[in-house]
């Protein structure tokens, strides 16, 4: 087979890639995701995509880390504090006073946990918490295992509001570890966005500083699942670089920036 001889460009490596782990490196930013591949390649110092790829067929822990490097979990609580502010005050009572039964919250790519450890801090401090389900989702298992355990390093938790630092962490060390009560409140799940299926009957879907890394195709085909998966009114939060520019198409329309709902009438 022509594919496994020779030197390889980055789109034999990306086929490959894919055959053999079923993540499509196609469906991110080509010039962003290759030149971030190149750089391990210098450091790992295999010149070529062949090279590269053998290499990392035949090493386990070196397609793990690969695999973890692929993915970029820069993330923290409260991040976007405006954001926050707005769903707290503003988007959760309208969404719990039209759905008042439940409110199903997905973080789509939440990295680290950070950001549906937030979520649950801003029900809980609106005393809601009990009647909502939050399911937080990524394909990194590094990231989730810390998302798991629920302790950080003060850099993480800079923008969180003194009072909910008190109230809702326990000082282990140097780390600010989430007490119980918020921690057994987020369901984590090892999850491909481009390939696992939606979480349904949301009312909420985060999907912040994700979309960023994806080309627009597929960056469609997402709006197009987290609107078909989302209640008539529910919300769409994605990152504050991030932008849709045809929220229409998907039956959403821009509540404020980075805030997009759900049509009523769409289902
Ligand atoms: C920069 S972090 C964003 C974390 C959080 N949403 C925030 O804004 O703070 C991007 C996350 O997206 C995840 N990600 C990238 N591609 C993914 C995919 N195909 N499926 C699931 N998660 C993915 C990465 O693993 C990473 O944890």
């Amino acid at each position: 087979m022509e594919m496994l001889s020779g030197s390889w460009d980055y789109a034999q490596f990306k086929a490959a890639f894919y055959q053999k782990t079923g993540l499509d490196l196609d469906c991110y930013k080509d010039r962003q995701m290759e030149r971030r591949i190149r750089q391990l390649m210098q450091r790992e110092r295999k010149p070529d995509f062949h090279l590269f790829y053998q290499y990392l067929a035949d090493s386990p822990p070196a397609m793990e880390y690969f695999f973890n490097y692929l993915t970029i979990n820069t993330s923290e609580f409260f991040r976007d504090e405006k954001v926050y502010a707005r769903l707290k005050e503003e988007i959760f009572p309208e969404l719990l006073k039209n759905y008042p039964e439940s409110l199903t919250v997905w973080s789509a790519g939440c990295s680290i946990g950070a950001e549906p450890y937030t979520v649950a801090i801003i029900l809980d401090s609106l005393k809601v918490l009990d009647r909502a389900q939050i399911i937080a989702t990524d394909m990194d298992d590094k990231a989730l295992l810390t998302a798991q355990k629920g302790c950080y390093d003060l850099k993480y938790v800079q923008k969180t509001p003194e009072e909910h630092i008190h109230r809702y962490f326990d000082r282990e060390g140097e780390k600010y570890c989430l007490k119980t009560e918020i921690k057994k409140k987020v369901i984590f799940k090892r999850h491909n966005l481009l390939v696992d299926a939606p979480v349904s009957g949301c009312l909420m879907i985060l999907c912040r500083n994700v979309f960023i890394y994806f080309k627009a195709e597929t960056q469609d085909f997402l709006l197009e699942r987290f609107s078909r998966v989302l209640k008539p009114g529910g919300i769409l939060v994605i990152g504050s670089a991030e932008y849709i520019s045809n929220p229409g198409k998907f039956g959403f329309f821009k509540r404020y920036n980075t805030i997009y709902q759900k049509k009523t009438g769409s289902l």
